[in-house]
């Protein structure tokens, strides 16, 4: 959703904070890109900011703008991904009140905004826009009448109900941010010469690498040289709270490839190799004790995650534990069967998706126990998890999941590999030996797929549909493989088990249609050769994913790619990579940058 960011200096002189500006919203610019704004303090004397905000990517804002040449002492800057209001010029962000004096910028939903705007109207207040977004600074600016302005930010904060990240600025304190956190991430950087605020952390370690992640419910202000943090009107011991981060700024910088998705792509050896040096084997055998002695595990997530989540069910299920996979929203029709004995695992990137946050709390409240699978250290379904088992896969920029679904797998095959020598079953014992393989092993599958998948990807980049068929771990590689052609390259893309193509699928294939088949395990490669059978018989253009030398397999297609083979989990990791270069490359010979899918955003904190 909506990237926040603010930044305060000791100074007095105004300095060049254009390119400071700017420099952070083209790191936010991912998490939304209806719209573009930023309000400053251009000297400490100033009764009210500027603002300066329009529709469009950064680029075009900030030229229009001429952002880079703003001069200020504080600032603060917005990218949108609109919930509350179209994308327009006035639902842009930052808001004010009537008399430009605070300047908010906002990330979430303020569920009750529709009263308080009443209220608020009522009581003079004329509004702008049609946001929630908007009540918040008329909310402050009213409680200034009586209040100084901590006080009356506190109010404010105090009568909000829904999900956000909030920074404002108050012109009467200019070298202050006042921030505030529920459910939406916000992260506070600790230097001496300046105050900064940001719902992500590499854009605060442009400018520290001490930092604060807030809890849910937590709000304070922050100059340059101090942080004071409150909860339900208590003050917050910041002490044990401060922590060195060791990723670089540069780390989330493009490192020459045209597209973010691109490097994180070809960044997966270095994932995988981070996240397996990473594993915590003490917690994983814990995990799998908990995993062994579950009445039942129900698996929470969306998206690329759930594909994970899949993996995992088929592995459990292959030990022996009964497990269920959940779209999680969809949690509330299962959650009726959920109780003590039972264990919720959440798969979660980010770990802000709202909706897997809120599953986790479901599985919670019905009396079961938690574990987390997520990239970010202190991420909120972290915090609210029994078990933390991170994937260390660094930040991840593009919209399009990529390397955090292929470490999230590494971590599901470490579980499945130490569930399997708790229970003594040998069935998938070989997993964890070949895990150690897989970060080289992707290496090659970069090197020998991406040339013949770049060519592949120009037939399927002219059709308006593609078919993703495979059997069982296949099915989630498959699924994958869809999500992501339909994220970046906009082609109609289906998932299906091979099997079940016939049951009305196959209806629309005729005349070229692309199906791409998914042959990660020998077990089930009988089948879904007959599969492949039907598919061609109906004309349809077939693209195989196959093993080294298996001509057997590779006569059946019309276009072949051969992946190196393992074992079906570990093949996960290794076949899904060519089909997320094929995705971006698709989306590329159709114009479009992948690395700002339209109606998307990185992280989905709205139900
Ligand atoms: C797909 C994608 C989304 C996310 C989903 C869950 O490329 O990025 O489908 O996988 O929104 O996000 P996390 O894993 O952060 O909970």
């Amino acid at each position: 959703m909506c990237g926040i960011f603010g930044i305060a200096y000791r100074t007095e002189a105004p300095l060049a904070l254009g390119p400071v500006l700017r420099r952070a919203l083209e790191r936010l610019e991912y998490r939304g890109y209806d719209s573009v704004g930023v309000a400053v303090m251009t000297s400490a004397n100033s009764e009210s900011v500027q603002v300066y905000k329009d529709v469009g990517k950064v680029s075009e804002v900030v030229g229009k703008y001429s952002i880079d040449s703003l001069r200020g002492v504080a600032g603060v800057a917005h990218t949108r991904w609109a919930t509350h209001g179209r994308p327009s010029k006035e639902n842009a962000h930052p808001h004010v009140d009537c008399t430009g004096a605070v300047a908010v910028v906002h990330n979430g939903i303020i569920q009750n905004y529709a009263e308080l705007r009443e209220r608020l109207a009522a009581a003079g207040h004329t509004f702008r826009s049609e946001t929630d977004t908007e009540v918040i600074p008329h909310l402050i600016e009213e409680y200034m009448k009586a209040l100084p302005p901590w006080e009356a930010f506190r109010e404010a904060i105090g009568q909000l109900r829904g999900a956000f990240a909030i920074v404002a600025l108050i012109a009467s304190e200019p070298h202050t941010l006042y921030f505030a956190r529920r459910l939406s991430p916000l992260v506070v950087g600790v230097a001496e010469e300046s105050a900064v605020v940001a719902s992500d952390l590499p854009t605060v370690l442009d400018h520290t690498r001490r930092v604060i992640v807030l809890h849910d419910d937590e709000y304070g202000y922050t100059a340059p040289g101090e942080v004071h943090v409150e909860r339900g009107g208590a003050p917050v011991d910041l002490a044990s709270r401060v922590v060195e981060i060791s990723w670089t700024a540069d780390m989330a910088s493009k490192e020459g490839y045209p597209h973010y998705m691109l490097k994180e792509i070809h960044e997966q050896p270095m994932a995988l190799a981070g996240t397996l040096s990473g594993l915590d084997w003490d917690t994983l055998r814990a995990a799998a004790e908990a995993l062994h002695n579950a009445r039942h595990v129900y698996i929470v997530a969306a998206g690329t995650s759930l594909h994970a989540g899949h993996v995992m069910a088929l592995g459990l299920a292959r030990l022996g534990v009964k497990a269920t996979p959940i779209v999680a929203s969809e949690v509330h029709s299962v959650v009726g069967a959920v109780g003590e004995g039972d264990l919720g695992v959440a798969i979660s990137q980010s770990g802000e998706t709202i909706d897997t946050l809120v599953a986790v709390r479901a599985l919670r409240g019905a009396g079961a126990r938690v574990m987390a699978i997520t990239n970010v250290v202190g991420s909120s379904v972290a915090r609210e998890s029994d078990i933390v088992i991170y994937t260390r896969a660094g930040p991840e920029v593009a919209v399009a999941a990529t390397k955090t679904f292929t470490t999230q797998v590494l971590v599901v095959n470490a579980l499945l590999h130490a569930l399997a020598e708790a229970v003594g079953n040998g069935d998938i014992a070989h997993v964890g030996d070949n895990m150690q393989r897989v970060p080289h092993m992707v290496s090659r599958v970069l090197q020998l797929t991406e040339g013949p998948i770049r060519e592949l990807s120009r037939a399927v980049a002219g059709r308006a549909s593609a078919y993703y068929l495979g059997r069982g771990l296949g099915l989630p590689v498959a699924m994958e493989g869809a999500l992501k052609l339909k994220e970046v390259a906009y082609i109609h893309a289906e998932a299906y088990p091979a099997g079940e193509s016939k049951h009305g699928p196959i209806a629309l294939v005729a005349d070229g249609f692309p199906v791409i088949f998914v042959f990660l395990d020998r077990e089930v490669e009988k089948a879904l050769m007959g599969n492949v059978m039907e598919m061609r018989a109906r004309d349809a253009t077939t693209i195989g994913l196959i093993p080294p030398g298996a001509s057997h397999l590779a006569e059946l297609f019309d276009s072949y790619v051969e992946v190196p083979y393992l074992d079906p989990y570990n093949n996960v990791i290794l076949y899904v990579v060519p089909l997320q270069l094929l995705a971006y490359y698709a989306a590329v010979h159709r114009g479009y940058d992948p690395d700002k899918p339209r109606n998307l955003a990185k992280t989905v904190t709205v139900e």
